[in-house]
């Protein structure tokens, strides 16, 4: 039985930053259909009041409200939860540089806001990416006297629910809907590996080389084929929502209904459990790295330890780690460098 918190202050409003985007709107769709949800805010610099307008009228408990450019002090006030899909989407010929000067410009600013308006919020960043994007919030928060590692996620679920679905594609063992794989290392190319060879019943084991290497790209490049596709219209919208909608629940589920036993792969500040990544951060360098967390009331209740990696797994790891350094230190220093 979910607790139910009907107090008047905000702490189990959801704020969505980023509302009346590609991503924006579908997940505030999915996101009206929560019972956990008491207070869903919609914040976008154009359309909020009018995607919230449209929203509150279905007939599920949360009361929805739109808050334009000014709107953001109001949007995030004594918030629970902020989801960031704010930016803009990767376009063709749009390089990852072009991206990250925009996004981690906006993110900033968003962060600035949760720091000042709702300090205390778990904050789950969309926004690419998410890799720098990441260390930009947690520094930010930081700098404020702040920061919670345990509050701060990167969604990196997209690739977890690619994953499933591609792998289902080949095998019809493989239940895309049950069968969860965990994705390690960070959110874009290199960066994501899968770890396939946990499906049960030998599915990665049965593939050959040739068809492992073309699964593990099209999960680390599942994007691209969305951006081509669309031509010119902006990135993964409708699957972002739905991942994003996804790990939302999950850490609602867990931090206001109490619910146990929750786990998705996420993009994460080690320190979050320091105990468990002690030796992995001193072997690795690395301060944030996407792994299987626990949830609790508390956000991150417990960092998993590394699943056992196959040949092929370990090796795409150690690609990915220079990389994800690189990436992690741009989001940092985008912060430390310019204050
Ligand atoms: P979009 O352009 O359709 O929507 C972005 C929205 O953010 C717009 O409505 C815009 O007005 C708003 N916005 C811009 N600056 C803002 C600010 N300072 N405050 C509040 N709102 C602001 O873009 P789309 O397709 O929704 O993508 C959003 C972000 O999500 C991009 O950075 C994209 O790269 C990223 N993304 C992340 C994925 C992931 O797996 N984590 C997957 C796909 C996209």
């Amino acid at each position: 039985m979910v607790a139910y918190d009907d107090d008047d202050d905000d702490d189990d409003g959801v704020v969505i930053c980023g509302a009346a985007g590609g991503i924006g709107q579908p997940l505030s769709l999915l996101l009206k259909q929560s019972d956990l949800i008491t207070h869903l805010a919609l914040y976008d610099v154009v359309n909020a009041p009018g995607v919230a307008a449209d929203l509150s009228h279905i007939n599920t408990r949360s009361t929805v409200t739109g808050h334009g450019k000014d709107g953001m002090e109001e949007a995030l006030q004594g918030a629970h939860t902020v989801v960031i899909p704010a930016g803009v989407p990767r376009k063709p010929g749009m390089t990852r540089d072009d991206l990250f000067k925009i996004n981690a410009g906006i993110v900033r600013d968003l962060a600035e806001g949760v720091a000042r308006h709702c300090p205390g919020a778990f904050v789950l960043v969309i926004s690419n990416p998410v890799n720098s994007t990441v260390p930009i919030v947690c520094e930010v928060l930081k700098q404020h006297g702040v920061f919670n590692p345990k509050k701060v996620f990167g969604i990196s679920t997209l690739d977890v629910v690619r994953s499933s679905r591609f792998a289902s594609e080949l095998s019809s063992a493989i239940d895309p809907k049950t069968t969860r794989v965990t994705v390690i290392g960070g959110h874009s190319g290199v960066t994501i590996v899968p770890v396939l060879s946990q499906i049960p019943g030998g599915f990665a084991q049965s593939l050959s080389k040739e068809q492992l290497d073309a699964l593990t790209h099209r999960i680390q490049y599942g994007g691209d084929e969305v951006v081509k596709a669309k031509d010119g219209a902006g990135s993964a919208t409708l699957s972002m929502a739905h991942a994003g909608a996804r790990f939302t629940n999950a850490v609602l589920e867990a931090t206001v209904a109490g619910k146990t036993g929750l786990v998705e792969s996420t993009y994460v500040n080690l320190a979050a459990d320091s105990e468990s990544t002690a030796a992995f951060r001193a072997k690795t360098g690395l301060e944030y790295f996407a792994q299987d967390v626990e949830f609790g009331r508390e956000g991150v209740s417990k960092i998993r330890s590394l699943p056992a990696l196959s040949e092929h797994e370990q090796t795409l790891l150690d690609a990915a780690i220079p990389e994800l350094k690189v990436n992690i230190t741009k989001g940092t220093a985008f912060i430390t460098d310019n204050s």
